[in-house]
């Protein structure tokens, strides 16, 4: 194993949703370190503008990279749809990873009839990467977007379900889920929800029963573990050790806010002394 394997992969997210890619990466690679950051300063980017989410993405990249790591990981749709070209152009020979390719694969693959909703942040649905990158793998898809920016808060908060949360999704979805013949009335109705965004899958419990018991819910964070460790293997970067991981939390405002709301993405128990503020 040369050097550079053992240095940690870099996870980035806006806020506390990366970490349900980070819980994904952690199962799937158990040996390796993890060293996240959370920009919650500045969350949400989702509401920002495309210029604005490059500028704060590079900033943040660009830490953990001073910090050595071996891998980027965009754990984050709106980062990712906003800057990923240039965060690889930037960055190169680094590899960097993002979560939209993976989402758009596991949604081609779940759906059966093609008719596909993406819910995600404003700038994420407006940008139109997952739109572009589930036609590109399945050219015959129909895609439907959804902007549920409320969402994010939501779950930011620790709100998960309940009547409050049923009741916002219903708003955003109803229309296309409970009268789809009356929205789009030459498409069949939709049979699978992609959660466009890191921070949506703390809802899913609330947006099952929303969107009704037959209709399939995936995300990305499976499917981008699963990516992360085939090119880690391609480049040769891949820890093999017998000692578990190191993870390291590091964000921009409130190291007690992060471990409170940072356990329920977890699932785990997260002390605020392991938690580290940095400036960037
Ligand atoms: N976690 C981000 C995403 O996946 C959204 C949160 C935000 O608006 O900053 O898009």
């Amino acid at each position: 194993m040369n050097d550079a394997a053992l240095k940690p992969i870099g996870l980035f997210d806006s806020g506390m949703g990366g970490l349900t890619v980070f819980k994904a990466l952690a199962q799937r690679l158990p040996e390796e370190d993890l060293l996240y950051l959370g920009d919650t300063a500045r969350l949400p980017y989702g509401t920002k503008g495309r210029d604005t989410i490059i500028r704060y993405t590079l900033k943040a990249a660009q830490h953990l990279v001073d910090l050595g790591v071996k891998m980027l990981v965009v754990a984050c749709n709106t980062a990712t749809s906003a800057a990923l070209p240039t965060l690889r152009e930037h960055f190169a020979p680094l590899p960097v990873m993002g979560v939209v390719e993976p989402g758009a694969r596991a949604a081609t693959t779940t759906s059966r009839n093609g008719h596909i909703v993406v819910i995600a942040t404003e700038a994420t649905i407006t940008g139109g990467a997952y739109q572009q990158a589930i036609t590109r793998i399945r050219p015959d898809a129909i895609v439907t977007g959804r902007a549920c920016t409320l969402f994010v808060p939501l779950a930011e908060e620790g709100w998960m379900d309940g009547p409050l949360v049923e009741g916002i999704a219903r708003r955003y979805l109803g229309d296309i889920f409970n009268t789809p013949g009356q929205t789009m009335p030459h498409a069949p109705a939709p049979d699978t929800l992609l959660l466009g965004c890191t921070h949506f899958p703390l809802l899913q419990g609330a947006l099952q029963n929303v969107v009704g018991a037959k209709v399939h819910i995936v995300d990305s964070a499976a499917t981008t573990a699963k990516d992360i460790a085939q090119e880690l293997q391609r480049v040769h970067l891949l820890r093999h050790n017998d000692t578990p991981g190191k993870y390291t939390f590091l964000t921009t405002d409130n190291t007690a806010r992060f471990a409170k709301t940072g356990s329920i993405f977890l699932g785990r128990h997260l002390n605020e002394n392991e938690v580290s503020l940095v400036d960037l």
